[in-house]
């Protein structure tokens, strides 16, 4: 073993959606939206919804298998899991040991993050410490979210939408559909997932830097008012007769927020870790908004070889962004070895922050 600081490598990558696709079409048949208004302002073509009943571990458990069976690894070779999401599969236990139970893990630590859309840099910083302090020499990270749980209407409602039932929409849901028009359109359901491991040996490959922040002061940009335990008791028939339960998005702020942030954090990364930008092979972006990240592209002047998007297809899918974007940006050969690739993200919280790593 060399005397070289010790690093934290992405070994594997793993993605999974949900097979059902939803198109900006069908959501027009439930509320009163159109791809026209959809597509310029967002870059949303579709979207992936689960069957009701699957949760966040099983689309992360998909994920998980596909980075194990890519490093050629078992699960029992996992120190620890980490486990980010907003959307988990109930209000406790979090999912991160629902996930370990599904890898038949019984004794393996795992941990929940709940930093929403900053969910996975999080959980790259987290795992980073852990194992560059010798604490675990692996680490599964996932980012899993089911936001169509979130989606108040009945089930006749959903068979209107997916075409089981020829319509139309029932009026008093197309109404209250259409009344959050604004964020039922932006979310999708998927999983991404990075076995990340120590590094020894000196070869300048690993995570050279991580920044992350919060600013709790804008906890009421995006939020979800109905629920929680400062209310009694935490749930109400009320709460969920107002839409209560539907996340408040104050869109505009978000936009203007992380068109500036974004971009900062990167420089910040950059810069600490004596990098400059022109050295960037790839920028990933959390994909809230297609014309967030043409924003930041912009302000940093990136060329367009050097970002790479997915929110065409899968909308917002929160802590699931990263490593699915990631994923998919190996998969189609944009990510080679030696390539120096950033992240960086801005969610609820608010958190946000940026990584660089030499893959
Ligand atoms: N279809 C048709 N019309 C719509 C829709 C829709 N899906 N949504 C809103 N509108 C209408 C509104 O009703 C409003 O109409 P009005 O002027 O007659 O009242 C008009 O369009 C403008 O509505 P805004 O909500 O102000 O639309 P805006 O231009 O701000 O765009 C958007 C909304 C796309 C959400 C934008 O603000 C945005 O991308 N924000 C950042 C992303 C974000 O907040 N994501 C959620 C959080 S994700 C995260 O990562 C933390």
């Amino acid at each position: 073993m060399s005397n070289a600081p010790r690093t934290t490598v992405i070994r594997s990558s793993g993605s999974y959606v949900p097979p059902q696709v939803v198109t900006n079409e069908m959501i027009s048949r439930i509320m009163d939206t159109t791809d026209e208004w959809i597509v310029p302002r967002t870059g949303i073509r579709e979207r992936r919804f689960c069957a009701p009943g699957v949760g966040p571990a099983e689309l992360a458990e998909h994920a998980a298998r596909r980075a194990l069976e890519k490093a050629g690894l078992a699960p029992s070779d996992i120190g620890l899991v980490v486990f980010a999401t907003m959307t988990p599969d109930h209000y406790f236990p979090g999912s991160g040991g629902l996930l370990a139970a599904r890898l038949g893990l019984t004794t393996t630590p795992a941990l929940d993050i709940r930093m929403q859309c900053a969910g996975f840099l999080s959980g790259l910083q987290t795992a980073d410490a852990f194992i560059r302090s010798g604490a675990f020499d692996r680490v599964l990270l996932v980012g899993a979210e089911v936001h169509s749980g979130l989606m108040p209407w009945p089930e006749s409602v959903w068979d209107v939408m997916l075409g089981r039932s020829p319509g139309p929409c029932d009026a008093y849901w197309y109404e209250r559909a259409t009344g959050m028009r604004d964020r039922a359109v932006l979310f999708g359901d998927g999983a991404g997932a990075m076995v990340l491991e120590a590094n020894d040996s000196g070869d300048g490959r690993g995570f050279l830097g991580i920044v992350l922040k919060t600013d709790g002061n804008h906890w009421d940009k995006l939020y979800v008012p109905g629920g929680g335990c400062k209310s009694r008791p935490y749930f109400t028939p009320a709460m969920f007769e107002s839409l209560g339960t539907i996340p408040i998005v104050e869109g505009r702020q978000v936009f203007r927020l992380a068109s500036l942030l974004m971009p900062e954090a990167v420089r910040e990364v950059l810069a600490a870790s004596g990098h400059a930008l022109e050295e960037l092979h790839l920028l990933l972006m959390h994909q809230a908004n297609l014309r967030i990240n043409e924003s930041v592209q912009r302000v940093l002047g990136l060329p367009d070889e050097k970002v790479f998007n997915n929110i065409q297809k899968y909308g917002n899918t929160t802590a699931a962004t990263l490593p699915l974007v990631y994923d998919e940006a190996v998969e189609a050969g944009r990510i080679g070895p030696g390539a120096l690739v950033g992240f960086t993200a801005l969610g609820a919280g608010l958190h946000w922050g940026a990584a660089l790593a030499r893959i």
